[in-house]
């Protein structure tokens, strides 16, 4: 699995017409995929004439699968009077009986995504439509990175800080800095800006493509780094708007190679959508054992979430603030199963000093010191090189008949 698309896949219909029994079963299977839970998979019998046929009564999905015998000039023409049944963004995959490079190039030349050669395992159809729905997504490329505490207080959203500035300034990555704590959040403080809206703004913004509104809720700490300045909300209130969090996501992710999402003082829910999408996900504790049982609970949940394919690492923050009382390497390392990917030492001076100036821990030796700790997390997940955010628009079937149609 590639960390690109070991990820919740967006909604979205993915249909197939296929005869061969064995990509029948792999096809059907692929709704039993933690990915795939928002994919609807529909497998029909048959082939190209069954689908001309059922998309002139129903509406085309993003990706369409069609099997065929025969790929000479007749199979086509028929790939064409598909073509005039569907919506221009569908995608058409073909599966064919023969490995063939001049028929992959000539289909492809003309707009069909990809060719797949019988029997397709399960593997290959579930990463052929990962890849191509988040192309579609426009999120290809970018990269999720979600901090949770294992309880309030732990240094969340010191450590989201930190690792924003990294991805930004280390990596030289454009980095867009998010929090779901609404007027709970201690990020305006830290970063040195007033909230300019409400988390329900933000995503009323972004449901309504209003760029306008959403830009203005944007603040510039660095050429590469931005955040989403929401807060004004009360305190005591839920955003109504909280539940459709993810719309925030789908649209910073299509234009930010690198969100970083900061998840302390957010709902369960709220954490849950972020943390189901995210290619990294850093836990924090501190060494004590309240907090490293909430450590455990957390991660395990989060790895479920991912079917067991997650990313996660334990960070171990203020290491050193109880001497005596703190639990021991070895029995962090048997009741977790996994040693900590970093261990920040308690340093409030560093930390509240950066805090009440709202400036970058880095500005400080000893921040830099946490910042290399940090920094092999981060580049986990974000290379060096820009990693490419291109929205182009797949060639669709709409594609196909634009190809052909000049050269009759
Ligand atoms: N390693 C550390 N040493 C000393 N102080 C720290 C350290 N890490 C964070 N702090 C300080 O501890 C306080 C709590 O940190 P922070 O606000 O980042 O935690 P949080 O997990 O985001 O909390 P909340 O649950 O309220 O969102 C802050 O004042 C921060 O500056
Ligand atoms: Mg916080």
């Amino acid at each position: 699995l590639s960390t690109e698309t070991a990820i919740l896949l967006p909604s979205a219909k993915v249909h197939f017409f296929l005869k061969d029994r064995a990509t029948y079963e792999a096809a059907n299977r692929l709704q039993g995929d933690w990915r795939f839970a928002r994919v609807a998979v529909q497998v029909h019998d048959g082939g190209v004439e069954d689908a001309i046929r059922f998309y002139a009564q129903n509406p085309s999905p993003e990706i369409l699968f069609i099997e065929t015998d025969s790929t000479g000039q007749d199979f086509v023409g028929r790939l064409d009077a598909l073509s005039q049944n569907c919506q221009a963004n569908t995608s058409a995959v073909v599966i064919g009986p023969v490995n063939d490079v001049n028929l992959y190039r000539s289909l492809t030349a003309m707009g069909v995504s990809d060719y797949l050669v019988i029997p397709v395992p399960e593997e290959t159809l579930a990463e052929v439509i990962a890849t191509s729905l988040i192309e579609k997504l426009g999120a290809s490329g970018s990269r999720l990175i979600a901090l949770a505490g294992s309880k309030g207080g732990v240094g969340v959203s010191a450590l989201a800080q930190a690792m924003a500035w990294i991805s930004a300034e280390t990596l030289g990555q454009k980095t867009l800095l998010l929090d779901g704590a609404g007027a709970w959040s201690s990020l305006p403080v830290g970063m040195g800006y007033e909230p300019a809206g409400s988390t329900s703004e933000a995503i009323r913004a972004v449901v309504a493509k209003d760029t306008d509104s959403f830009r203005r809720l944007i603040f510039n700490a660095h050429e590469k780094l931005s955040v989403l300045a929401t807060g004004t909300e009360s305190m005591l209130e839920t955003s109504p708007q909280i539940g459709q969090f993810e719309e925030i996501l789908n649209t910073t992710m299509a234009s930010y190679p690198v969100v970083i999402a900061d998840l302390s003082g957010s709902v369960p829910s709220l954490q849950k959508t972020v943390l189901s999408r995210a290619h990294e996900t850093i836990v924090v504790a501190t060494p004590t054992l309240s907090s490293l049982r909430q450590a455990r609970g957390v991660m395990q949940e989060i790895k479920k979430l991912h079917g067991g394919g997650a990313s996660i690492d334990l960070v171990l923050n203020m290491g050193g603030f109880a001497p005596g009382k703190e639990v021991t390497k070895s029995d962090i390392k048997a009741a977790m199963d996994c040693d900590p990917a970093a261990v920040i030492p308690f340093d409030p001076k560093l930390f509240v000093g950066a805090e009440n100036e709202g400036k970058k821990i880095s500005s400080e030796k000893a921040g830099q010191e946490v910042c290399e700790k940090l920094l092999p997390l981060v580049r986990k997940v974000v290379s060096r090189e820009a990693a490419s955010t291109a929205t182009a628009e797949q060639g669709g079937l709409g594609g196909l008949l634009s190809k052909l149609k000049p050269k009759k």
